[in-house]
């Protein structure tokens, strides 16, 4: 995926050089752009940002500069979607997140202060996402989210590809607990089937446990859940410590 970021802070991407999304571009399947919206002035003062018609407080990024540093971003290409963080999107989810890991290009675009004039968002964004119901600062650190959730699922990346579909989400159960070293910690065990090499056993376990967790954690994914015969009997066998 080549990913190209317009911001006016593009050092707050240098979290991308670490962890995944590193592995990710040394793999060469992620290729990230930063895009200074400051290169891209209105005016030889510098500006990227006004006051609000209507008199609000805060600022808003300017059409102008954004548009500018978009068509730098695009180099003539057609057809990549521009995809705004923004509160008011779509609710990013893990089935979401799953359909951009298939895409092979996007521009991210980061708002500031009050967000971005709305005559360059009806010219130019194709998508929208929100992070949370909760109000940023910026951008930013939405599309650090983004990027860091789609990264891991671009091909080869993770190490274990096994790994990416037995998350949280990637059915609408949780997790289960994990548990390393050592078998005993602050007088703690590991549960007993952790320790069977029974597989049948330990696939069982876990499949409890994520029934167990969802149903304490999060009501709205265990209303959706349709249990089988077999959760039901795990549910109830009390021999599966
Ligand atoms: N920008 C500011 N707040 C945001 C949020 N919750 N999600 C995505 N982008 C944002």
């Amino acid at each position: 995926m080549r990913a190209d970021v317009i911001t006016l802070f593009p050092d707050m991407f240098r979290t991308l050089e670490h962890s995944i999304p590193a592995k990710a571009a040394k793999a060469g399947v992620f290729d990230l752009r930063l895009h200074n919206l400051r290169d891209f002035p209105l005016n030889r003062y510098g500006a990227v940002d006004d006051y609000p018609y209507g008199g609000e407080p805060g600022m808003v990024l300017h059409a102008q500069p954004l548009e500018d540093s978009l068509l730098k971003a695009l180099e003539g290409r057609q057809g990549v979607p521009v995809v705004y963080p923004h509160p008011h999107g779509k609710t990013l989810t893990q089935s979401d997140v799953r359909e951009w890991a298939e895409v092979p290009e996007i521009v991210l675009i980061c708002g500031h202060y009050k967000g971005i004039d709305e005559r360059f968002r009806y010219e130019y964004v194709t998508h929208e996402f929100s992070v949370g119901d909760y109000v940023l600062s910026g951008g930013e650190m939405a599309s650090l989210v983004f990027l860091d959730a789609v990264t891991r699922l671009l091909p080869g990346v993770l190490g274990d590809e096994g790994s990416a579909r037995t998350d949280s989400f990637e059915e609408p159960l949780l997790g289960w607990p994990v548990y390393t070293r050592p078998e005993v910690w602050n007088g703690l065990k590991v549960p007993d089937a952790l320790l069977s090499g029974n597989h049948d056993r330990i696939r069982k376990w876990k499949r409890k446990q994520q029934l167990l967790w969802t149903m304490e954690r999060r009501p709205d994914l265990w209303k959706a859940h349709e249990m089988t015969k077999e959760d039901w009997k795990l549910l109830e066998d009390e021999t599966l410590t």
